[in-house]
């Protein structure tokens, strides 16, 4: 292969230094800025961790005020964003849709953003965290057939989406406490994973100098994917096609068979070869949850048999495959009310805070060079060209 290796998937291949988050895959430990999830997870919230992946600290008092007040300010769109909004068609995926308008801020947002100016590169970033929940929410609104809600600025963040997603004009809509506290550990959660598929894609559309916005629409489009943030919306298909405890055996034998495409869904992942510290968390979450909002939802109990079942046989054993941070969080936005094709659009809104600060990153450190792979090319040798009619 000359002098570069060949690193199907970059299972072994460090593309950039980074000081933003720390995994340790054998022994289950995720860091932010050197914090435990678990501690982030206990003690902080949403807009405080966004902060510490952004500054690398976390905020004092006041850096958390003009941190959440500079957030605020940004939450509105672009007034033509909405006209935009119109022209899917009313069954349009809520992925497709957040991609999309995401890649049109690039137009929206053209004039102020200089990748190379520090001050323009600050301003992206705040307005991608700022406007996320708006774009989830009026995908949300488009996709149910309802007016797109402006966002209400005496709400926190995760009020504020609620609001967007069910309020409506004409009525008073009063948040559910636990639904908005259910979401900010959510989104702690999901707030970044290091050099992960949408990350490295953001840091390779990144690397070309590219605008900050086509940068995250990118990773949107990445994250898409079933095998990576689109695994909390096939699980919980692949829940309800279950359907029922009597059924898991016959599914269990599926995702073994080498010959069936099918693999169990919120299992298994690259780095995380012991458990995934994000799943324990939001296991113990899924409980809290569904006890305060008195829902009983079979698919809990459904599972957690699963889980059971999977982790006592030796196919799962051997190839230390452990439910990952999408197995359980489907059942708590089911909980609230949060239809299955906004899944994952919940876990880009959270996920932009590590895509920017990563992208940020970029930017400020040495690390700029251009991202490009090589190859090891298996086609045909030299040859010499045949005139067609004498093919
Ligand atoms: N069900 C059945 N078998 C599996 C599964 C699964 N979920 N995951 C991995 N395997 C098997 C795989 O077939 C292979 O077996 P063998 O060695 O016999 O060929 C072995 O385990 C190693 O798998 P791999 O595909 O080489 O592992 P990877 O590191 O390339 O893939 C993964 C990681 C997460 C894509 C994969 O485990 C998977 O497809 N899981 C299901 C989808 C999922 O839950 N994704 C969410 C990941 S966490 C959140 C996020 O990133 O967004």
């Amino acid at each position: 292969t000359g002098y570069f290796t060949y690193d199907s998937g970059f299972a072994a291949t460090a593309a950039c230094t980074s000081d933003i988050t720390f995994i340790d895959g054998q022994e289950g430990v995720l860091l932010y800025r050197g914090y435990p999830i678990e501690q982030l997870a206990e003690n902080s919230n949403f807009m405080e961790v966004s902060y510490l992946l952004l500054n690398g600290e976390l905020p004092t008092s006041q850096e958390y005020d003009d941190f959440t007040s500079l957030i605020t300010r940004h939450t509105m769109v672009h007034e033509k964003i909405r006209s935009f909004m119109k022209g899917f068609q009313y069954d349009a995926h809520p992925m497709a849709m957040m991609m999309s308008v995401v890649g049109s801020f690039a137009a929206f947002y053209h004039n102020d953003t200089d990748v190379n100016n520090p001050k323009d590169r600050h301003l992206a970033a705040i307005r991608l965290i700022a406007k996320m929940p708006t774009v989830a929410a009026a995908v949300y609104k488009n996709y149910i057939g309802q007016p797109i809600m402006y966002p209400n600025n005496s709400l926190n963040f995760t009020e504020r989406l609620l609001h967007m997603m069910y309020g409506v004009p004409a009525e008073p809509y009063e948040v559910n406490p636990v639904a908005a506290k259910a979401l900010d550990l959510l989104f702690i959660l999901h707030a970044d994973h290091e050099q992960n598929a949408s990350t490295s894609t953001v840091r390779l559309v990144g690397s070309t100098g590219a605008n900050p916005y086509a940068s995250i629409a990118g990773g949107i489009a990445s994250l898409w994917g079933p095998a990576h943030g689109g695994a909390n919306e096939a699980v919980l298909n692949m829940l309800d096609e279950i359907g029922d405890v009597s059924q898991i055996d016959k599914f269990i034998a599926k995702a073994k068979d080498k010959d069936d495409p099918f693999r169990l869904m919120g299992f298994g992942h690259r780095v995380y070869k012991n458990f995934d510290p994000r799943a324990t968390i939001i296991r113990k979450a899924t409980h809290d949850v569904l006890d305060a909002l008195g829902i009983d939802d079979p698919r809990l109990e459904l599972a957690m048999k699963l889980e059971d079942i999977a982790l006592k046989d030796p196919y799962f054993v051997e190839r230390k495959l452990y439910p990952n941070v999408d197995f359980y969080s489907g059942i708590i936005y089911k909980a609230l009310n949060i239809p299955v094709q906004m899944f994952t659009v919940m876990f880009a809104l959270a996920r932009t805070v590590g895509w920017t600060a990563q992208w940020l990153e970029q930017h400020e450190t040495a690390d700029t060079r251009i991202g490009r792979p090589r190859q090891v090319y298996r086609g045909a040798k030299k040859r010499d060209f045949v005139a067609r009619h004498k093919r």
